[in-house]
């Protein structure tokens, strides 16, 4: 299997608590650290483009006519998403037959040169020319660096450890063990390059504003941010001309936005959860649509302008990382619907304010509620690397759409002053845009808390209130309900736990055996294999270390054999008489450990074991995901035969895992397992009330009480 996670390119963002732990070892080693500077210095170029090429088009419209400079602008904004949205697909098979060290090095020159002509050209169509070009480079450049990066950290973590060449980077990077990790590592740490040098650019663009009129006089403003981004990418080039070798993973594919949106999302929250990324992406593509037309009409030149991009992206990045950090006891569905509400409700701020710093402010703020909600939103899928592009994607899109639609209602609207009694208000062409894209958010933002909303009919304050207070809110009534007689059904539900070793399903599995019995439920809680007692020997034939010389096939049919048996004595009696079933591992062990794992036909052992158990499917199958030497070192006891598979196998069965979870998301919930276990068990007992026919009433997720008393088996 590959790992599709290779495929992201950097300006991917990932889950924040990934991307917040980036290391600093592959900084340490040179080439890395060279090709890090390259990647910082390519994306503060980039980021630093795109402000100042605004501002350019804005600057070569004709004076103050508001409607054809907030299209100017606009119009630089779409030609720049436009490439990554339509030729992202075809850069990576392109990037793949060229020498990646010279490539980097003409796209950082070729966006040097391109940026530089932009002054000198002195032309609107010019500006928007280069604006286009320049786009298409990084759209080449992304799978370029996307593959370089982690190549580069596991070779070099492979020199420093004398055993890896330099020539096996392709495998290191998509090997095991150590050097997955550090390509991991270097992949969060290059997005980090690539998305925390936007405010930095922000910053330093604001900074230029302030000394154009100086050093340029007033007209020539962007003129000093060209300049400044040109020689930032020269920079970026001598960095990388400056590398001796550059080691590449092989072949990059970038997914097709288009696509991707075309394909649609499958988990049940699919819909709620694309309208709330439309809705953050919205509100912040909005302001940055108007933001150099807006800071003018508030009298700020770029200055102005690049404090607005400055709150926006520090708040954005600040989001980004606050988002699971905040109100934990509250539920991520709750968070994400709140956050997009709370974008949208800004955004009438930013709309309405008619002071710059208040307006910086107020994007700030809105930054933090749309990078909260992309951080909690691309959390709720899971790990998944397929929807987290989708998100993306539609993200994007909707940037896209934004930044044509915003400007060109703006430019319809034209400035009005509205008069109340004796009071003037002066509604600007960009205002009067800003509050219709508001107003515009708000409904779709609502409608998002709504289908995302897993708590109805807990009053939203109270649940909050106690989520600020570190508790998750449980109505009195419930609360003090003693346990009723156990809830009987004509047939039961079927949860199966799965993942690998030390995943800590089995703490976790017990855990919501017992929380569902404290809600009066029947529920049987059993585990694979050795259920039974024919299972119980098959068990020790199958684990004990002694058993050599088992072959593969003989190895899958004992396990499937204690499957027929288990189902057959256990679970199907206790789902006839409407129990719970909760099993520590099910069918999808199998496909993982004897199919990925031990490299057989996956299809023919779901087969054989939908024969053993008579087509018998969880209703919910719980992943933890957790990295094989994580999950080894937290073994107490002694290895048995599975265990002691080498590292390889193990990550075999963790991609077979992922793929079984990619292939069937509805049935899925997918959590790491190195998140706190307190958190891991409230996600269960959300997806759980889910499924049940008789739901739990919401706030009852209870974790305090009976999390400390379980350990791990
Ligand atoms: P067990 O001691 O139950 O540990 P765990 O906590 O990991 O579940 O061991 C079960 C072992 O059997 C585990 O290493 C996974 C393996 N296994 C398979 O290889 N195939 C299967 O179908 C099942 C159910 C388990």
């Amino acid at each position: 299997m590959t790992r599709t996670g290779d495929n992201r390119p950097p300006h991917a963002a990932t889950t924040p608590s990934r991307a917040a732990t980036a290391p600093s070892a592959s900084g340490s080693v040179r080439p890395f650290r060279r090709l890090w500077i390259a990647l910082w210095l390519s994306s503060l170029g980039h980021w630093l483009s795109v402000a100042a090429l605004t501002a350019m088009a804005g600057v070569l419209t004709s004076g103050d006519d508001v409607a054809s400079r907030a299209q100017a602008v606009g119009a630089v904004l779409v030609l720049m998403i436009l490439p990554v949205v339509l030729l992202a697909p075809l850069a990576g098979p392109i990037a793949s037959g060229l020498d990646r060290r010279l490539t980097m090095t003409v796209a950082d020159s070729l966006r040097f040169a391109l940026i530089l002509s932009v002054p000198l050209v002195d032309a609107l169509p010019w500006t928007l020319a280069a604006a286009f070009v320049v786009s298409c480079v990084t759209v080449l450049w992304i799978p370029v660096i996307g593959s370089s990066v982690p190549a580069l950290a596991a070779a070099a973590h492979g020199d420093s450890h004398g055993d890896v060449r330099p020539g096996d980077a392709r495998a290191a990077a998509h090997g095991d063990g150590d050097d997955d990790d550090q390509a991991d590592v270097a992949r969060r740490s290059a997005r980090r390059a690539a998305y925390g040098s936007a405010p930095v650019a922000a910053a330093l663009f604001a900074v230029l504003g302030l000394f154009a009129d100086d050093l340029l006089g007033q007209d020539d403003r962007a003129d000093l941010a060209l300049y400044v981004t040109a020689v930032v990418f020269l920079a970026a080039a001598a960095a990388v001309s400056a590398l001796r070798e550059l080691p590449t993973t092989g072949p990059v594919s970038v997914p097709a936005p288009l696509k991707l949106i075309a394909q649609g999302l499958r988990p049940a929250d699919a819909r709620g959860l694309t309208v709330a990324v439309v809705v953050a992406s919205l509100t912040a593509s909005a302001v940055v649509s108007v933001a150099q037309v807006h800071a003018r009409a508030l009298g700020g030149g770029d200055a102005g302008y690049g404090s607005v991009l400055l709150g926006l992206s520090v708040g954005l990045a600040f989001g980004v990382f606050l988002g699971p950090r905040v109100l934990v006891p509250l539920s991520r569905r709750r968070l994400l619907g709140l956050a997009v509400i709370a974008a949208a409700l800004v955004l009438i701020v930013v709309a309405l304010v008619q002071n710059l710093v208040v307006a910086a402010f107020a994007a700030g703020f809105l930054g933090v509620a749309a990078g909260a909600a992309w951080s909690n939103g691309s959390a709720l899928t899971g790990l998944g690397e397929r929807a987290f592009a989708y998100l993306r994607s539609v993200a994007l899109v909707t940037a896209l759409i934004v930044c044509a639609a915003v400007p060109a209602v703006a430019a319809l609207l034209g400035d009005r002053t509205l008069s109340f009694g004796d009071a003037d208000y002066d509604l600007r062409s960009t205002n009067a845009a800003l509050l219709i894209a508001a107003v515009l958010a708000l409904v779709p933002g609502a409608v998002a808390f709504r289908w995302l909303d897993d708590r109805r009919g807990i009053p939203l304050v109270l649940d909050v209130a106690a989520a600020v207070r570190g508790e998750t809110y449980t109505p009195r009534e419930q609360a003090a309900e003693p346990a009723a007689a156990p809830v009987v059904r004509e047939r039961g539900v079927f949860i199966a736990f799965e993942g690998g070793e030390g995943a800590g399903k089995t703490t976790q599995a017990r855990l919501a055996a017992i929380w569902l019995r404290d809600h009066g439920y029947d529920v049987v809680s059993t585990q694979e294999p050795g259920a039974t007692k024919i299972g119980m020997r098959l068990r020790a034939m199958l684990l004990d270390r002694d058993t050599t010389g088992l072959t593969s096939r003989a190895e899958t049919l004992l396990y499937a054999a204690d499957r027929a048996d288990h189902v057959g004595n256990v679970i199907r009696p206790a789902m006839e008489r409407g129990a719970i079933v909760v099993s520590d591992r099910y069918v999808d062990s199998s496909l993982a450990y004897q199919g990925f794992g031990r490299e057989q036909s996956v299809s023919e052992i779901a087969k054989l074991n939908e024969w053993a158990t008579g087509g018998l499917v969880p209703d919910l199958t719980v992943l933890l995901e957790v990295r094989p030497e994580t999950g080894l070192g937290r073994l107490p006891s002694p290895a048995d035969r599975i265990e002691s598979e080498p590292e390889e196998f193990h990550e075999r069965v963790r991609q077979g895992f992922r793929a079984l979870a990619e292939a069937e998301p509805e049935r899925y919930l997918v959590l790491d397992a190195g998140r706190p276990p307190a958190e891991i068990t409230r996600e269960i007992q959300y997806r759980i009330r889910e499924i049940l026919p008789d739901p739990i009433p919401a706030g009852t997720e209870d974790v305090t009480s009976t999390f400390p008393a379980i350990t791990d088996a």
